[in-house]
């Protein structure tokens, strides 16, 4: 990639020229049924409802029919297959991994950006800075349903900005393998960061040159500190050790009240002492025995 002049705040990104392109689903052949989608019945949207609530908790109201086929129908001509119970047939069958995530994928709502509700970035800046008065360790940061990344590195520039780049890691991990890859490329356009503000871009941030025009680059000092995986809060999690900040924002309001309450109990326990837990400003945890104390609008701490 050529190297071309760049705006004087950011350093240029020569490291994107050599970046694969981000993996998304297997190729989609073009359109087999044509222009016209196949049409979801309600026992097949609901076979549909119950597949996305055994594999992930996502609870589908009846209201996202619509949405579901705009989601799915493609992967129908990609299957080779005419209707949505055929689909259903093809997805319920564990040995299918890669169609059944690739469900999954399309299934979730990914919706993030840099620094959502800033407050909790105020609270986990503020930790950070008591917690490195009385302890050198590790400050471990969890984002827990991380989508393509900018909540991870938003916490990633929050902690460089207290503790340096050093002493502290964040993990982010997401049920969608396709927003994993996508937070693990670390690129973004640069409309996506409104929110950031000049001095985290040009700190933390690489501008794109050449064919990468537009776009930004996580700078490698975070990248080094902030890695991501594959995980179901839903399920047993692989181990992950325990962490001093944890942020599950935006997923609670997917699930029902069991559903909650089996991401609470699996999320907490890896929280440690005197830990933070911040969930979305909408979220409630109103009817879950959590044993968190709690320290402000949506933040608790673990006694
Ligand atoms: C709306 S995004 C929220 C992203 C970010 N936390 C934020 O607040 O901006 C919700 C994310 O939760 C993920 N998710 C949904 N169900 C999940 C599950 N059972 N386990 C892990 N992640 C899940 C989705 O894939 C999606 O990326």
């Amino acid at each position: 990639m050529p190297e071309t002049p760049v705006a004087p705040r950011m350093p240029q990104m020569p490291l994107m020229s050599g970046m694969p392109n981000t993996p998304v689903m297997p190729a989609m052949p073009s359109a087999a049924h044509g222009p016209g989608r196949v049409a979801i019945s309600d026992a097949e949207f609901d076979a549909v409802r119950r597949f996305i609530r055994d594999a992930a908790g996502i609870h589908l109201s009846t209201a996202k029919k619509a949405l579901v086929c705009s989601r799915l129908h493609k992967r129908l001509a990609a299957c080779q297959v005419a209707s949505y119970t055929a689909y259903l047939q093809i997805v319920s069958d564990a040995a299918n991994t890669l169609e059944r995530q690739v469900a999954i994928d399309l299934l979730t709502t990914n919706e993030t950006y840099f620094f959502r509700e800033p407050t909790h970035f105020e609270a986990l800046a503020d930790h950070a800075r008591r917690r490195a008065l009385h302890q050198q360790e590790l400050l471990r940061a969890w984002s827990a349903a991380s989508s393509t990344g900018e909540e991870a590195f938003s916490m990633a520039m929050t902690l460089a900005d207290v503790l340096g780049c050093q002493r502290w890691e964040v993990l982010g991990t997401d049920i969608s393998t396709r927003v994993v890859a996508q937070a693990c490329a670390a690129r973004y356009p640069m409309t996506r960061a409104s929110r950031v503000t000049p001095e985290h871009l040009k700190r933390y941030c690489l501008k794109g040159v050449g064919a990468q025009a537009g776009m930004l680059r996580i700078a490698q000092s975070l990248r080094d500190r902030v890695r991501f995986a594959q995980a179901n809060l839903m399920r047993s999690l692989p181990e992950l050790g325990t962490f001093d900040v944890i942020f599950l924002r935006n997923v609670l309001i997917y699930f029902d009240l069991a559903g909650k309450a089996a991401v609470l109990g699996n999320v907490t326990a890896r929280l440690r002492p005197g830990g933070l837990l911040c969930v979305g400003h909408a979220e409630s945890l109103q009817g879950i025995a959590h044993g968190l104390v709690p320290i402000a609008p949506s933040m608790y701490r673990r006694s």
